[in-house]
């Protein structure tokens, strides 16, 4: 990690929207982007704009962010991420979530489109991350560690907030929606898993499956700002699933699903943003 050019695209996007200080931050996954553009008061900037960005490759992620506010306060919308399977680096991979960090992100909410495990789960289900497993083989704090960043053996014990979300939990429940929470195993994809790897995954103690935010959750902690994690249920896991997976039906679920999620957003992102650390 470049901690110079973690500074640099932390100034050029307070300098290019001429905010001082951003107090939250959320990552969309997919088929979720397009949650950053009902911001009518945002103001958009292309990761290419952006020193060091990397810039998504897969179909579904635009690659920006929405600077807006909210309230008093002000918020980043990432919109497209990368993932590892695309071939790219830990530090890559991680690199808009310090950047928001960087910005003064204290708390920073991490979507994702994944396979249910679990069979209380059915797509189109919103499921809060109580913990994950990083079964990808990979980690993006190894290297030499940066200690203006944060400390070389982070502690793992919360790294999805329990205050955040018990207050997930409350807008869930407000919403009309069952607050369930799982475990989140990553896999590096980007096959999908085979039904023994979700047997297994099952065995471990995992709820959802998935191919992202686990390297941002750790580098968020590392950093020791706090994280709340949700996933859409996009469809049922391999061998729990009658039918084969596509990357359609993860598209078409996220964006029938849409509603139900803006909604959840609408009402979190005040609580989010409402940090009481400073
Ligand atoms: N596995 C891995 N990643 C995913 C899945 C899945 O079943 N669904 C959406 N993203």
């Amino acid at each position: 990690m470049n901690y110079h050019t973690l500074m640099a695209a932390s100034a050029s996007i307070r300098m290019f929207t001429g905010v001082d200080r951003y107090d939250a931050a959320v990552v969309l996954g997919s088929g979720l982007g397009s949650y950053a553009t009902a911001f009518n008061d945002g103001v958009e900037i292309k990761f290419v704009d952006i020193p060091g960005f990397p810039i998504p490759k897969v179909a579904g992620h635009s690659g920006s962010v929405v600077a807006a506010p909210l309230g008093n306060k002000n918020v980043l919308l990432f919109s497209g991420r990368v993932h590892a399977y695309e071939g790219w680096e830990m530090d890559e991979i991680v690199f808009g979530v310090r950047t928001a960090v960087a910005c003064g992100a204290k708390r920073i909410m991490l979507t994702n489109a994944a396979g249910g495990i679990n069979p209380a789960y059915a797509p189109g289900d919103l499921v809060m991350i109580s913990d994950h497993l990083n079964l990808t083989g990979r980690n993006p704090l190894v290297g030499a560690n940066d200690d203006r960043l944060g400390p070389r053996f982070p502690d793992m014990s919360e790294v999805y907030s329990a205050d955040l979300r018990a207050q997930l939990a409350d807008t869930f429940r407000e919403s009309g929606l069952v607050p369930h929470e799982g475990v989140y195993a990553a896999f590096l994809g980007p096959t999908y898993e085979t039904p023994a790897e979700v047997q297994m995954a099952k065995t471990l103690g995992a709820d959802l499956v998935g191919m992202s935010t686990v390297p941002e959750a750790i580098a968020i902690r590392h950093m020791g700002a706090e994280v709340v994690g949700v996933s859409l249920v996009t469809n049922l896991a391999a061998g729990i699933s009658p039918t084969p997976l596509s990357h359609d039906e993860v598209t078409e679920t996220a964006a029938r699903a849409r509603a139900t999620f803006t909604n959840v957003l609408d009402r979190f992102l005040p609580t989010l943003i409402d940090s009481p650390i400073d």
